[in-house]
Protein backbone atom coordinates (compact mmCIF):
# COMPACT_ATOMS: atom_id res chain seq x y z
CA UNK A 1 0.00 0.00 0.00
CA UNK A 2 1.84 3.74 -1.07
CA UNK A 3 2.00 5.86 1.95
CA UNK A 4 -0.29 9.28 1.78
CA UNK A 5 2.73 10.93 0.73
CA UNK A 6 3.42 8.32 -2.66
CA UNK A 7 -0.05 9.21 -4.26
CA UNK A 8 -1.73 11.07 -6.65
CA UNK A 9 -5.16 12.15 -7.34
CA UNK A 10 -7.17 12.75 -10.19
CA UNK A 11 -10.05 14.85 -9.86
CA UNK A 12 -13.02 14.35 -12.94
CA UNK A 13 -15.97 16.14 -13.61
CA UNK A 14 -18.34 13.45 -14.86
CA UNK A 15 -20.62 16.15 -16.08
CA UNK A 16 -17.91 16.54 -18.73
CA UNK A 17 -15.91 13.16 -19.14
CA UNK A 18 -17.81 11.48 -21.75
CA UNK A 19 -20.87 10.78 -22.55
CA UNK A 20 -22.04 7.32 -23.49
CA UNK A 21 -25.92 7.90 -23.96
CA UNK A 22 -25.88 10.31 -26.20
CA UNK A 23 -27.65 13.39 -24.63
CA UNK A 24 -25.26 15.75 -23.92
CA UNK A 25 -24.09 15.35 -20.74
CA UNK A 26 -21.21 13.05 -19.18
CA UNK A 27 -22.07 9.69 -17.19
CA UNK A 28 -20.74 6.81 -15.29
CA UNK A 29 -21.10 4.53 -18.20
CA UNK A 30 -18.93 6.94 -19.97
CA UNK A 31 -16.40 6.87 -17.28
CA UNK A 32 -16.17 2.54 -17.59
CA UNK A 33 -15.78 3.07 -21.09
CA UNK A 34 -12.71 5.44 -20.37
CA UNK A 35 -11.00 3.26 -17.51
CA UNK A 36 -8.06 2.44 -19.88
CA UNK A 37 -7.48 5.67 -20.43
CA UNK A 38 -7.42 6.30 -16.70
CA UNK A 39 -5.21 3.38 -15.76
CA UNK A 40 -2.70 4.72 -18.13
CA UNK A 41 -1.63 7.89 -15.94
CA UNK A 42 -1.19 5.52 -13.03
CA UNK A 43 -3.02 7.59 -10.30
CA UNK A 44 -4.50 6.20 -7.22
CA UNK A 45 -7.47 7.27 -6.38
CA UNK A 46 -9.79 9.96 -8.87
CA UNK A 47 -11.83 12.17 -6.68
CA UNK A 48 -15.33 12.31 -8.94
CA UNK A 49 -17.87 15.38 -8.26
CA UNK A 50 -21.21 14.73 -6.75
CA UNK A 51 -23.05 12.95 -9.31
CA UNK A 52 -26.10 11.90 -5.93
CA UNK A 53 -29.68 12.91 -6.97
CA UNK A 54 -29.94 17.00 -7.14
CA UNK A 55 -32.11 19.43 -9.93
CA UNK A 56 -28.00 20.38 -10.62
CA UNK A 57 -28.62 24.19 -9.89
CA UNK A 58 -24.91 24.37 -9.01
CA UNK A 59 -24.01 21.42 -10.81
CA UNK A 60 -24.33 18.28 -8.62
CA UNK A 61 -23.30 20.63 -4.97
CA UNK A 62 -26.94 21.08 -4.37
CA UNK A 63 -28.08 17.18 -2.94
CA UNK A 64 -31.90 16.27 -3.08
CA UNK A 65 -31.12 12.52 -2.32
CA UNK A 66 -27.16 11.55 -0.62
CA UNK A 67 -27.68 7.70 -1.14
CA UNK A 68 -29.60 8.47 -4.67
CA UNK A 69 -27.56 8.33 -7.79
CA UNK A 70 -28.73 11.17 -10.60
CA UNK A 71 -30.65 9.48 -13.46
CA UNK A 72 -29.21 11.55 -15.92
CA UNK A 73 -25.64 10.26 -14.35
CA UNK A 74 -26.68 6.58 -14.26
CA UNK A 75 -27.94 4.13 -11.89
CA UNK A 76 -26.65 2.27 -8.77
CA UNK A 77 -25.35 -0.50 -10.47
CA UNK A 78 -22.87 1.44 -12.85
CA UNK A 79 -21.96 3.00 -9.99
CA UNK A 80 -21.20 -0.34 -8.25
CA UNK A 81 -19.31 -1.74 -11.34
CA UNK A 82 -17.44 1.78 -11.53
CA UNK A 83 -15.91 0.82 -8.06
CA UNK A 84 -15.59 -2.47 -9.14
CA UNK A 85 -13.72 -2.33 -12.87
CA UNK A 86 -11.85 1.04 -11.13
CA UNK A 87 -10.52 -1.50 -8.44
CA UNK A 88 -9.15 -3.73 -10.95
CA UNK A 89 -7.33 -1.20 -12.34
CA UNK A 90 -5.93 -0.32 -8.88
CA UNK A 91 -7.89 3.19 -8.55
CA UNK A 92 -9.57 4.01 -5.82
CA UNK A 93 -13.06 6.13 -5.46
CA UNK A 94 -13.29 9.62 -4.34
CA UNK A 95 -16.05 10.64 -3.37
CA UNK A 96 -17.48 13.93 -2.62
CA UNK A 97 -19.25 14.94 0.52
CA UNK A 98 -21.68 17.88 0.08
CA UNK A 99 -22.61 17.73 3.91
CA UNK A 100 -22.65 21.66 4.70
CA UNK A 101 -25.73 22.16 2.62
CA UNK A 102 -28.61 20.08 0.90
CA UNK A 103 -30.96 20.97 -1.88
CA UNK A 104 -33.65 23.11 -0.72
CA UNK A 105 -35.58 19.97 -3.22
CA UNK A 106 -34.48 17.46 -0.31
CA UNK A 107 -36.73 15.53 1.63
CA UNK A 108 -35.25 17.16 5.11
CA UNK A 109 -36.26 20.87 3.67
CA UNK A 110 -39.67 19.59 2.50
CA UNK A 111 -40.65 18.28 5.23
CA UNK A 112 -39.39 21.06 7.06
CA UNK A 113 -41.48 23.31 4.57
CA UNK A 114 -44.56 21.42 5.61
CA UNK A 115 -44.22 22.13 9.08
CA UNK A 116 -42.58 19.27 10.38
CA UNK A 117 -40.72 20.38 13.77
CA UNK A 118 -37.93 17.55 13.50
CA UNK A 119 -36.63 18.61 10.09
CA UNK A 120 -37.65 22.55 10.92
CA UNK A 121 -34.51 22.02 13.54
CA UNK A 122 -32.29 20.62 10.50
CA UNK A 123 -31.98 23.85 8.82
CA UNK A 124 -31.05 27.78 10.21
CA UNK A 125 -34.71 29.14 10.45
CA UNK A 126 -34.50 32.68 12.10
CA UNK A 127 -36.95 35.33 11.97
CA UNK A 128 -36.45 38.78 10.80
CA UNK A 129 -35.02 41.62 12.84
CA UNK A 130 -38.08 43.94 14.45
CA UNK A 131 -37.46 46.44 11.87
CA UNK A 132 -38.41 43.39 9.03
CA UNK A 133 -35.11 42.96 7.45
CA UNK A 134 -33.06 40.08 6.84
CA UNK A 135 -32.05 38.22 9.90
CA UNK A 136 -28.41 39.55 9.35
CA UNK A 137 -26.37 41.64 6.58
CA UNK A 138 -24.46 37.79 5.06
CA UNK A 139 -24.27 37.89 1.30
CA UNK A 140 -24.26 34.33 -0.12
CA UNK A 141 -21.13 33.56 -1.99
CA UNK A 142 -22.71 33.22 -4.93
CA UNK A 143 -24.09 36.99 -5.20
CA UNK A 144 -26.83 38.29 -2.79
CA UNK A 145 -28.40 37.89 0.37
CA UNK A 146 -27.74 34.84 2.72
CA UNK A 147 -31.25 34.55 3.72
CA UNK A 148 -34.36 33.59 1.83
CA UNK A 149 -37.68 33.32 2.89
CA UNK A 150 -38.94 29.95 4.72
CA UNK A 151 -41.93 29.36 2.53
CA UNK A 152 -44.35 31.57 3.89
CA UNK A 153 -44.05 31.23 7.47
CA UNK A 154 -42.44 34.53 7.90
CA UNK A 155 -39.07 33.29 9.05
CA UNK A 156 -35.89 33.04 6.42
CA UNK A 157 -33.58 30.22 6.40
CA UNK A 158 -29.60 30.50 5.88
CA UNK A 159 -28.01 29.81 2.31
CA UNK A 160 -24.19 31.02 2.39
CA UNK A 161 -24.36 29.95 -1.66
CA UNK A 162 -27.37 29.36 -3.89
CA UNK A 163 -30.70 29.77 -2.54
CA UNK A 164 -31.48 26.18 -3.52
CA UNK A 165 -29.16 25.17 -1.11
CA UNK A 166 -29.99 25.70 2.23
CA UNK A 167 -27.03 25.28 5.53
CA UNK A 168 -27.23 22.59 7.29
CA UNK A 169 -27.39 22.80 11.47
CA UNK A 170 -24.34 21.00 12.75
CA UNK A 171 -25.28 22.30 15.82
CA UNK A 172 -28.02 19.16 15.69
CA UNK A 173 -26.89 16.29 16.34
CA UNK A 174 -29.40 14.22 14.29
CA UNK A 175 -28.34 16.21 11.56
CA UNK A 176 -25.01 14.90 12.34
CA UNK A 177 -25.75 11.48 12.73
CA UNK A 178 -27.60 11.42 9.25
CA UNK A 179 -24.78 13.16 7.75
CA UNK A 180 -22.25 10.52 9.20
CA UNK A 181 -24.88 7.60 8.10
CA UNK A 182 -24.59 8.89 4.68
CA UNK A 183 -20.37 8.65 4.51
CA UNK A 184 -20.92 5.00 6.50
CA UNK A 185 -23.23 4.29 3.20
CA UNK A 186 -20.80 4.78 1.14
CA UNK A 187 -17.70 3.91 2.70
CA UNK A 188 -19.77 0.21 2.68
CA UNK A 189 -19.61 0.35 -1.06
CA UNK A 190 -15.91 0.13 -1.38
CA UNK A 191 -14.79 3.95 -1.12
CA UNK A 192 -11.47 4.76 -0.49
CA UNK A 193 -11.45 8.64 -0.53
CA UNK A 194 -13.79 11.31 0.61
CA UNK A 195 -13.92 14.54 -0.58
CA UNK A 196 -15.42 17.50 2.17
CA UNK A 197 -17.50 20.37 0.07
CA UNK A 198 -16.59 23.58 2.24
CA UNK A 199 -16.03 21.88 5.40
CA UNK A 200 -14.82 24.34 7.08
CA UNK A 201 -18.29 26.61 7.27
CA UNK A 202 -20.04 23.77 9.03
CA UNK A 203 -19.52 25.66 12.41
CA UNK A 204 -21.93 28.57 12.44
CA UNK A 205 -22.32 30.41 15.45
CA UNK A 206 -25.90 29.78 16.72
CA UNK A 207 -26.43 33.78 16.92
CA UNK A 208 -26.25 35.17 14.06
CA UNK A 209 -25.06 39.16 14.13
CA UNK A 210 -24.56 41.15 11.50
CA UNK A 211 -20.93 42.07 10.15
CA UNK A 212 -19.10 45.40 8.99
CA UNK A 213 -17.27 44.10 6.26
CA UNK A 214 -16.66 40.81 4.50
CA UNK A 215 -13.35 39.48 6.07
CA UNK A 216 -15.18 39.87 9.08
CA UNK A 217 -18.44 38.30 7.83
CA UNK A 218 -16.04 35.00 7.08
CA UNK A 219 -14.65 34.64 10.55
CA UNK A 220 -18.20 34.61 12.22
CA UNK A 221 -18.68 31.48 10.42
CA UNK A 222 -15.14 30.21 9.18
CA UNK A 223 -12.61 27.65 11.01
CA UNK A 224 -15.01 28.56 14.51
CA UNK A 225 -13.54 26.02 17.29
CA UNK A 226 -16.34 24.22 17.30
CA UNK A 227 -15.71 22.71 13.10
CA UNK A 228 -12.69 20.94 15.18
CA UNK A 229 -15.01 19.29 17.20
CA UNK A 230 -17.78 18.28 14.60
CA UNK A 231 -14.80 16.77 12.30
CA UNK A 232 -13.53 14.51 14.65
CA UNK A 233 -16.69 13.13 15.98
CA UNK A 234 -17.07 12.36 11.91
CA UNK A 235 -13.82 11.00 11.98
CA UNK A 236 -14.37 8.28 14.68
CA UNK A 237 -18.07 7.21 13.48
CA UNK A 238 -16.91 6.77 9.79
CA UNK A 239 -13.78 7.17 8.10
CA UNK A 240 -11.04 7.34 11.24
CA UNK A 241 -12.23 3.48 11.58
CA UNK A 242 -10.48 2.71 8.11
CA UNK A 243 -6.75 3.56 7.98
CA UNK A 244 -7.02 3.12 4.31
CA UNK A 245 -9.49 5.91 3.34
CA UNK A 246 -7.88 8.80 2.21
CA UNK A 247 -9.73 12.51 3.37
CA UNK A 248 -9.47 16.14 2.18
CA UNK A 249 -11.47 18.59 3.19
CA UNK A 250 -11.95 21.47 0.82
CA UNK A 251 -11.29 24.68 2.98
CA UNK A 252 -11.60 28.47 0.84
CA UNK A 253 -10.16 31.03 3.50
CA UNK A 254 -8.67 28.60 6.57
CA UNK A 255 -5.32 29.89 7.84
CA UNK A 256 -2.37 27.70 7.94
CA UNK A 257 -2.48 27.32 11.93
CA UNK A 258 -5.94 26.20 11.49
CA UNK A 259 -5.23 23.51 8.36
CA UNK A 260 -2.11 22.16 10.85
CA UNK A 261 -4.89 21.29 13.28
CA UNK A 262 -7.12 19.99 10.84
CA UNK A 263 -4.19 17.47 9.11
CA UNK A 264 -1.76 16.35 12.08
CA UNK A 265 -2.65 13.03 12.09
CA UNK A 266 -2.51 12.67 16.13
CA UNK A 267 -5.87 15.41 15.79
CA UNK A 268 -7.80 12.57 13.97
CA UNK A 269 -9.79 15.06 11.70
CA UNK A 270 -8.84 14.67 8.24
CA UNK A 271 -5.53 14.01 6.35
CA UNK A 272 -5.33 17.36 4.05
CA UNK A 273 -6.52 20.26 3.58
CA UNK A 274 -7.95 21.82 -0.02
CA UNK A 275 -7.08 25.61 0.11
CA UNK A 276 -7.13 28.40 -2.40
CA UNK A 277 -5.27 31.28 -1.54
CA UNK A 278 -2.37 30.58 -4.34
CA UNK A 279 -5.12 31.12 -6.50
CA UNK A 280 -6.25 34.73 -5.62
CA UNK A 281 -3.15 36.10 -6.66
CA UNK A 282 -4.58 37.34 -9.82
CA UNK A 283 -7.57 38.86 -7.74
CA UNK A 284 -7.44 42.72 -7.98
CA UNK A 285 -7.93 43.81 -3.78
CA UNK A 286 -9.30 40.50 -3.52
CA UNK A 287 -11.89 40.68 -6.00
CA UNK A 288 -12.23 37.96 -8.00
CA UNK A 289 -14.13 39.11 -10.56
CA UNK A 290 -11.15 41.65 -12.01
CA UNK A 291 -8.79 41.02 -14.92
CA UNK A 292 -4.88 41.76 -13.44
CA UNK A 293 -1.69 39.77 -14.45
CA UNK A 294 -0.86 37.78 -11.31
CA UNK A 295 0.82 38.91 -8.67
CA UNK A 296 4.31 36.32 -9.15
CA UNK A 297 5.90 37.39 -5.56
CA UNK A 298 2.90 37.26 -4.27
CA UNK A 299 2.09 33.16 -5.33
CA UNK A 300 6.07 32.49 -3.89
CA UNK A 301 5.16 34.11 -1.06
CA UNK A 302 2.29 32.03 -0.43
CA UNK A 303 3.70 28.72 -1.42
CA UNK A 304 6.60 29.05 0.72
CA UNK A 305 4.71 30.30 3.73
CA UNK A 306 2.11 27.42 3.48
CA UNK A 307 5.09 24.87 2.82
CA UNK A 308 7.26 25.76 5.68
CA UNK A 309 4.67 25.85 8.05
CA UNK A 310 2.71 22.53 7.43
CA UNK A 311 5.83 20.88 6.93
CA UNK A 312 7.44 22.55 10.59
CA UNK A 313 3.62 21.61 12.16
CA UNK A 314 3.10 18.17 11.04
CA UNK A 315 0.20 18.93 8.50
CA UNK A 316 -0.40 18.19 5.37
CA UNK A 317 -1.78 19.52 2.44
CA UNK A 318 -3.39 19.08 -1.33
CA UNK A 319 -1.26 20.53 -4.18
CA UNK A 320 -3.35 21.94 -6.88
CA UNK A 321 -3.86 24.53 -9.74
CA UNK A 322 -6.93 23.38 -11.21
CA UNK A 323 -10.55 22.34 -10.47
CA UNK A 324 -14.19 22.75 -11.28
CA UNK A 325 -14.29 25.79 -9.85
CA UNK A 326 -11.04 27.37 -11.36
CA UNK A 327 -9.86 28.74 -14.91
CA UNK A 328 -6.90 27.08 -16.25
CA UNK A 329 -3.84 27.50 -14.95
CA UNK A 330 -2.31 27.13 -18.07
CA UNK A 331 -4.01 30.18 -19.78
CA UNK A 332 -3.83 32.01 -16.19
CA UNK A 333 -0.33 31.67 -15.38
CA UNK A 334 1.40 30.14 -18.57
CA UNK A 335 1.48 31.04 -22.06
CA UNK A 336 -1.18 29.10 -24.04
CA UNK A 337 -0.23 30.34 -27.19
CA UNK A 338 3.52 30.64 -27.26
CA UNK A 339 4.79 27.82 -24.50
CA UNK A 340 1.59 25.10 -23.92
CA UNK A 341 3.75 22.54 -23.61
CA UNK A 342 6.35 24.21 -21.80
CA UNK A 343 4.22 26.27 -19.33
CA UNK A 344 2.03 23.47 -19.02
CA UNK A 345 5.09 21.09 -18.03
CA UNK A 346 6.44 23.82 -15.65
CA UNK A 347 3.45 24.26 -13.72
CA UNK A 348 2.76 21.05 -13.09
CA UNK A 349 6.68 20.35 -12.11
CA UNK A 350 6.12 23.72 -9.38
CA UNK A 351 3.91 21.68 -7.56
CA UNK A 352 4.04 17.65 -8.23
CA UNK A 353 7.56 17.99 -6.68
CA UNK A 354 6.29 19.81 -3.20
CA UNK A 355 5.53 18.58 0.54
CA UNK A 356 1.71 17.03 0.13
CA UNK A 357 -0.97 15.50 -2.53
CA UNK A 358 -0.69 16.40 -5.89
CA UNK A 359 -4.30 16.92 -7.64
CA UNK A 360 -4.75 16.99 -11.24
CA UNK A 361 -8.11 17.74 -12.59
CA UNK A 362 -8.93 16.13 -15.99
CA UNK A 363 -7.64 17.75 -19.48
CA UNK A 364 -4.87 19.00 -17.73
CA UNK A 365 -2.61 16.40 -18.53
CA UNK A 366 -3.53 17.23 -21.84
CA UNK A 367 -2.70 20.55 -21.60
CA UNK A 368 -6.54 21.97 -21.90
CA UNK A 369 -6.74 25.75 -21.86
CA UNK A 370 -10.17 28.23 -21.19
CA UNK A 371 -12.57 28.23 -24.12
CA UNK A 372 -12.77 30.66 -26.87
CA UNK A 373 -16.24 31.87 -26.08
CA UNK A 374 -17.44 35.03 -27.05
CA UNK A 375 -20.91 35.50 -25.69
CA UNK A 376 -22.63 35.25 -22.03
CA UNK A 377 -24.79 32.71 -23.65
CA UNK A 378 -22.44 30.36 -23.91
CA UNK A 379 -21.48 29.92 -20.23
CA UNK A 380 -24.32 28.31 -17.92
CA UNK A 381 -22.86 28.91 -14.20
CA UNK A 382 -25.11 30.49 -11.84
CA UNK A 383 -22.20 32.47 -10.41
CA UNK A 384 -21.05 33.21 -14.03
CA UNK A 385 -24.25 35.17 -14.85
CA UNK A 386 -24.62 36.68 -11.32
CA UNK A 387 -21.20 38.45 -11.76
CA UNK A 388 -21.87 39.72 -15.41
CA UNK A 389 -24.95 41.33 -13.76
CA UNK A 390 -23.38 42.64 -11.01
CA UNK A 391 -20.21 44.16 -12.75
CA UNK A 392 -22.46 45.93 -15.10
CA UNK A 393 -24.35 47.36 -12.41
CA UNK A 394 -21.62 48.53 -11.14
CA UNK A 395 -21.13 50.53 -14.54
CA UNK A 396 -18.74 47.92 -16.73
CA UNK A 397 -19.23 47.67 -20.21
CA UNK A 398 -20.51 44.73 -21.60
CA UNK A 399 -17.73 43.97 -23.15
CA UNK A 400 -14.99 45.00 -20.03
CA UNK A 401 -17.81 42.58 -17.72
CA UNK A 402 -17.45 39.81 -20.10
CA UNK A 403 -13.68 39.76 -20.13
CA UNK A 404 -13.94 39.51 -16.51
CA UNK A 405 -16.18 37.00 -16.51
CA UNK A 406 -14.55 35.15 -19.75
CA UNK A 407 -10.99 35.27 -17.43
CA UNK A 408 -12.24 33.90 -14.25
CA UNK A 409 -15.52 31.69 -15.21
CA UNK A 410 -15.85 28.13 -13.38
CA UNK A 411 -16.91 27.11 -16.74
CA UNK A 412 -13.85 27.31 -18.07
CA UNK A 413 -12.48 24.00 -16.95
CA UNK A 414 -15.40 22.67 -17.31
CA UNK A 415 -16.17 22.38 -20.52
CA UNK A 416 -16.45 18.89 -22.04
CA UNK A 417 -12.96 16.38 -21.88
CA UNK A 418 -11.15 16.68 -25.37
CA UNK A 419 -10.95 13.28 -26.60
CA UNK A 420 -10.23 14.27 -30.70
CA UNK A 421 -10.92 16.59 -33.02
CA UNK A 422 -14.21 16.32 -33.51
CA UNK A 423 -17.13 18.80 -33.63
CA UNK A 424 -17.95 18.16 -30.22
CA UNK A 425 -14.60 16.83 -29.18
CA UNK A 426 -15.57 13.17 -29.55
CA UNK A 427 -17.32 13.74 -25.90
CA UNK A 428 -20.37 13.28 -27.19
CA UNK A 429 -22.54 13.04 -30.76
CA UNK A 430 -24.97 15.28 -29.96
CA UNK A 431 -24.88 19.28 -28.55
CA UNK A 432 -22.86 19.27 -25.71
CA UNK A 433 -24.16 20.90 -22.44
CA UNK A 434 -21.22 23.23 -22.61
CA UNK A 435 -19.43 23.41 -25.96
CA UNK A 436 -15.93 22.82 -26.36
CA UNK A 437 -13.37 24.60 -28.92
CA UNK A 438 -9.57 24.17 -29.46
CA UNK A 439 -10.45 20.68 -29.54
CA UNK A 440 -8.56 20.50 -33.59
CA UNK A 441 -5.32 21.06 -31.36
CA UNK A 442 -6.08 20.04 -27.65
CA UNK A 443 -7.14 16.24 -27.62
CA UNK A 444 -6.22 13.33 -25.87
CA UNK A 445 -5.92 11.47 -29.28
CA UNK A 446 -3.21 13.89 -30.47
CA UNK A 447 -1.65 14.41 -27.62
CA UNK A 448 -1.01 10.66 -26.67
CA UNK A 449 0.14 10.07 -30.45
CA UNK A 450 2.57 12.87 -30.40
CA UNK A 451 2.35 15.05 -27.17
CA UNK A 452 4.77 15.46 -24.57
CA UNK A 453 2.64 16.40 -21.89
CA UNK A 454 1.01 13.39 -20.92
CA UNK A 455 3.89 11.27 -20.60
CA UNK A 456 5.76 14.44 -18.10
CA UNK A 457 2.36 13.67 -16.19
CA UNK A 458 3.39 10.12 -15.91
CA UNK A 459 6.76 10.60 -14.70
CA UNK A 460 6.06 12.97 -12.04
CA UNK A 461 3.12 10.31 -10.87
CA UNK A 462 6.10 7.88 -10.94
CA UNK A 463 9.47 9.55 -9.35
CA UNK A 464 6.58 10.18 -6.45
CA UNK A 465 6.12 6.68 -5.82
CA UNK A 466 9.79 6.10 -6.36
CA UNK A 467 11.33 8.80 -4.89
CA UNK A 468 11.17 9.00 -1.05
CA UNK A 469 12.51 12.81 -0.92
CA UNK A 470 9.24 13.82 -2.76
CA UNK A 471 6.95 11.53 -0.84
CA UNK A 472 8.40 12.62 2.60
CA UNK A 473 10.95 14.83 2.28
CA UNK A 474 10.66 18.55 4.28
CA UNK A 475 11.04 21.45 2.36
CA UNK A 476 12.58 24.24 2.07
CA UNK A 477 12.74 27.47 -0.09
CA UNK A 478 15.21 29.16 -2.05
CA UNK A 479 16.07 32.32 -4.37
CA UNK A 480 13.78 34.11 -2.65
CA UNK A 481 13.97 37.00 -3.97
CA UNK A 482 14.47 36.36 -7.54
CA UNK A 483 11.45 37.57 -9.03
CA UNK A 484 11.40 35.04 -12.18
CA UNK A 485 11.71 31.70 -10.79
CA UNK A 486 10.51 29.43 -8.27
CA UNK A 487 12.97 27.42 -6.69
CA UNK A 488 12.95 24.69 -3.54
CA UNK A 489 14.50 22.50 -2.26
CA UNK A 490 13.44 18.99 -0.59
CA UNK A 491 15.68 16.72 2.25
CA UNK A 492 15.12 13.87 4.29
CA UNK A 493 16.28 13.99 7.87
CA UNK A 494 19.45 12.48 7.33
CA UNK A 495 20.38 15.07 5.02
CA UNK A 496 22.30 12.98 2.67
CA UNK A 497 20.99 14.04 -0.54
CA UNK A 498 18.81 16.84 -1.85
CA UNK A 499 16.20 17.37 -4.82
CA UNK A 500 16.53 20.93 -6.58
CA UNK A 501 13.79 22.13 -7.99
CA UNK A 502 14.17 25.11 -10.41
CA UNK A 503 11.11 26.56 -12.59
CA UNK A 504 11.61 29.36 -14.64
CA UNK A 505 7.37 31.02 -14.32
CA UNK A 506 8.13 33.45 -17.51
CA UNK A 507 8.27 33.31 -21.28
CA UNK A 508 11.94 35.09 -21.19
CA UNK A 509 15.14 33.44 -20.45
CA UNK A 510 17.02 33.73 -17.19
CA UNK A 511 20.22 33.15 -15.06
CA UNK A 512 19.98 32.40 -11.46
CA UNK A 513 23.22 32.16 -9.21
CA UNK A 514 22.79 28.94 -7.37
CA UNK A 515 22.91 28.67 -3.27
CA UNK A 516 26.54 27.76 -2.47
CA UNK A 517 25.86 24.49 -1.27
CA UNK A 518 24.87 23.68 -4.88
CA UNK A 519 27.41 25.24 -6.75
CA UNK A 520 29.86 22.85 -8.77
CA UNK A 521 27.79 19.92 -7.20
CA UNK A 522 27.63 16.56 -9.53
CA UNK A 523 23.98 16.45 -9.68
CA UNK A 524 22.04 14.00 -11.38
CA UNK A 525 19.00 14.89 -13.94
CA UNK A 526 15.44 13.37 -12.68
CA UNK A 527 13.47 15.48 -14.66
CA UNK A 528 12.81 18.54 -16.82
CA UNK A 529 10.89 20.05 -19.58
CA UNK A 530 14.36 20.31 -21.95
CA UNK A 531 16.07 18.27 -23.62
CA UNK A 532 19.64 18.26 -22.19
CA UNK A 533 21.63 16.55 -19.80
CA UNK A 534 22.94 18.04 -16.98
CA UNK A 535 25.59 16.21 -14.38
CA UNK A 536 27.66 19.18 -13.31
CA UNK A 537 26.89 22.18 -11.69
CA UNK A 538 28.66 25.46 -11.93
CA UNK A 539 27.90 28.47 -9.60
CA UNK A 540 25.07 29.40 -12.00
CA UNK A 541 21.99 28.05 -14.14
CA UNK A 542 20.18 29.39 -17.03
CA UNK A 543 16.25 28.30 -17.87
CA UNK A 544 15.18 29.17 -20.95
CA UNK A 545 11.30 30.17 -21.29
CA UNK A 546 9.18 28.18 -18.72
CA UNK A 547 11.81 25.69 -18.38
CA UNK A 548 11.74 23.34 -15.55
CA UNK A 549 14.98 21.17 -14.13
CA UNK A 550 15.05 19.44 -11.26
CA UNK A 551 18.11 17.33 -10.04
CA UNK A 552 19.04 15.08 -7.18
CA UNK A 553 22.76 15.84 -5.63
C1 LIG B 1 -17.33 24.11 -3.37
C2 LIG B 1 -17.51 23.40 -4.66
O1 LIG B 1 -16.25 23.06 -5.15
C3 LIG B 1 -18.28 24.33 -5.57
O2 LIG B 1 -18.33 23.87 -6.88
C4 LIG B 1 -19.65 24.52 -4.97
O3 LIG B 1 -20.36 25.47 -5.73
C5 LIG B 1 -19.57 25.01 -3.53
N1 LIG B 1 -18.61 24.30 -2.77
C6 LIG B 1 -20.89 24.86 -2.85
O4 LIG B 1 -21.16 23.51 -2.60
Amino acid sequence: MSTLGQKVIYQLYPKSFYDSNHDGIGDLRGIIDKIDYLKKLHVDLIWFNPFYKSPLNDNGYDISNYKEIDPRFGTMADFEELVDKLGEAGIGVMLDMVLNHCSTEHEWFQKALAGDPYYQKFFYLRDPKPDGSLPTNWQSKFGGPAWAKFGDTGKYYLHLYDPTQADLDWHNPDVRHHLQDVVRFWEKKGVKGLRFDVLNVIGKDEHFVDSTNIEEEKALYTDTPIVHQFIKELNQATFGRDPEIVTVAEMSSTSIENSIEYTRPNDHEVDMVFSFHHLKVDYDHGEKWSQVPFDFMKLKRLFFDWQNKMDQGGGWQALFWNNHDQPWALTRFGDPVNYRVESGTMLATAIHLMRGTPYIYMGEEIGMIDPAYHSMADYVDVEAHNAYERLIQEGHSEQEAFAIVHSKARDNSRTPMHWDDSEYAGFSTVNPWLIPTDQRQINVENELAHGSIFNYYQRLIELRRTEQLISEGHFSPLLEDDDQVLAYERYLADQAERLLVLNNFYGTTTTVTLPDHWQGRAVHKLIANYEEEVTLFGDQVTLRPYESLVVKG
